[in-house]
């Protein structure tokens, strides 16, 4: 079932279009890759989704009802969780009360938001580190605990922005059997990545932009022998090499 469709959406800034009439939809239970070169406009998508930016143009229907336009509290809180390029956790808070912050608005109780809080960072692996203080953390771990916060709105859609840039290939591969464990709680899973290796072994499906436009989609193999993305990627000199 497709639980986010986009319609026809653009976005400008100034006179730049970040977004160019795109349509797209993702399901629950399915990993789709978003790729495409620097600049092409896939933060500025999820920031559209989430509400962070307002559509000029276009629809934003998520489980069947207009979301274009709500604030990035009530997307959150309607099931759409999102981690951040550049994580932010509350540095000087420790792992256990950053997740517990963020479990707050779902959770009946502090005792419930507590328990969540502890099943989240069984969940990431991060359950050994819940007491120490989040700018000690690494980088794989920040980005666990990016994830458990997202995570924490019960979210039936993910957006994951990058989650895997700076990693090792243990770390990388930790992280892909953790987006795996995701997708098996039947949540929809979107990924931003520019590691090609990392995007078919995760991806069901994949998305190109290039200047905002929807240029390429389908399984990770056939896109990437896709003449327009490899001239988006590479130039036009290189596709007609
Ligand atoms: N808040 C903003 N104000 C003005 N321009 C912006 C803003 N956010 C993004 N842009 C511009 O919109 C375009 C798309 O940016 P976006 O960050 O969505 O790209 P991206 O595909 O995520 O790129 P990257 O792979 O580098 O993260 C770029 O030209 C960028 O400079
Ligand atoms: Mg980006």
């Amino acid at each position: 079932m497709d639980v986010l469709v986009i319609e026809n959406l653009v976005k400008y800034f100034g006179g730049l279009i970040a977004v160019d009439h795109l349509n797209v939809s993702f399901s629950t239970g399915e990993i789709v890759g978003l790729i495409g070169p620097n600049g092409a406009g896939k933060t500025t998508l999820f920031n559209l989704i989430t509400g962070t930016f307002s559509p000029d143009q276009g629809k934003i229907i998520y489980k069947g009802k207009d979301i274009s336009g709500l604030k990035p509290h009530a997307t959150c809180r309607r099931g759409i969780g999102r981690t951040f390029q550049v994580p932010r956790p509350f540095s000087s808070l420790k792992v256990f009360d950053n997740v517990l912050v963020a479990c707050f608005p779902k959770s009946r109780s502090r005792a419930e938001a507590q328990e969540k809080s502890e099943e989240l960072l069984r969940f990431v692996g991060l359950h050994e580190k819940k007491a120490v203080l989040a700018k000690h953390l690494t980088l794989v771990d920040r980005k666990a605990l990016e994830m458990a916060k997202a995570l924490a709105s019960d979210p039936t859609l993910l957006l994951l922005d990058e989650v895997m840039a700076g990693l090792n290939e243990k770390e990388a591969n930790d992280t892909i059997s953790l987006i795996n464990r995701i997708a098996g709680r039947k949540i929809g899973i979107v990924v931003i990545e520019h590691i090609f290796k990392v995007i078919i072994k995760i991806t069901n499906r994949v998305i190109v932009l290039d200047h905002g436009k929807k240029i390429a989609e389908g399984d990770a193999n056939s896109v990437m022998n896709d003449e327009n993305v490899i001239k988006a990627y590479f130039g036009e000199d290189y596709a007609v090499a």
